[in-house]
């Protein structure tokens, strides 16, 4: 990780105070004094601010059930952020892992580990997600062979990957899909001359949704292990 987050993530400090301490020489990395912010550090080195070891805090994986009108950005704009949800310390140091929109409801994965939620987001890593979808009209029967072999989204150059449907009731159906492209699900139903009415996102990997609307709990270490070293694909 660059240097100032690894400062951030050993201190009280905030991003500028960090800035300002390694470029004013107050870090040392292996013995050098190092004035660089982008410099790439990894846990096992040794590195002092001002003559004391940091060490790095422990990386956080929070689940969390997202009320509908929230944002999963950190701050509050438009909608109240989900940050308003999760009462941790040094909470801007997390993100969502896979956004959601503002009217979408369900799981959201949040965490301060870039390279892990990079498993989850990265689209050759083709991880699952389920979400449960209410339509505006009856589902049609063929939309399912559609879905699976693959639809046209507007503006995109290939067709959808491979996503599988199962039909609840009529108006509402179990989607799985293993990419994250932009209002993904609403364009898919678009795309087949339907319209989604209802979001809601139930499973991510093997991570189900466990917890009410607006509550949150750490995962489990085999939870977080779930998503370490899945195959990425050569296909996109
Ligand atoms: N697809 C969408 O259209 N919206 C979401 O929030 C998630 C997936």
């Amino acid at each position: 990780m660059r240097l100032d987050k690894f400062v951030c993530k050993s201190t009280a400090l905030t991003r500028i105070q960090a800035t300002a301490m390694i470029t004013d020489g107050c870090v040392v990395v292996n013995s050098d004094v190092v004035c660089d912010v982008a410099t790439q550090v990894h846990e096992d080195n040794h590195i002092s601010l001002n003559g004391e070891t940091l060490t790095a805090r422990a990386s956080r994986y929070i689940l969390l059930h997202k009320p509908a009108d929230t944002i999963c950005s950190n701050i509050d704009e438009a909608y109240p952020s989900l940050f308003n949800y999760i009462d941790v310390e040094n909470a801007a140091e997390l993100h969502v892992a896979g956004r959601l929109d503002a009217d979408t409801t369900g799981l959201v994965l949040v965490t301060d580990d870039g390279r892990w939620s990079f498993n989850i987001i990265t689209p050759t890593k083709h991880c699952q997600k389920v979400y449960r979808v209410g339509l505006s009209r009856p589902i049609s029967d063929d939309v399912a062979a559609k879905f699976a072999h693959g639809v046209q989204l507007q503006g995109e150059q290939q067709l959808t990957r491979p996503a599988i449907l199962e039909t609840v009731t009529p108006k509402e159906v179990l989607l799985t899909i293993t990419e994250g492209k932009f209002h993904q699900v609403k364009r898919m139903f678009a795309a087949v001359g339907n319209r989604v009415v209802s979001l809601h996102r139930e499973q991510i990997g093997a991570i189900q949704l466990d917890v009410e609307v607006g509550l949150w709990r750490y995962l489990t270490d085999s939870e977080v292990n779930s998503f370490i070293n899945i195959a990425e694909s050569k296909t996109s």
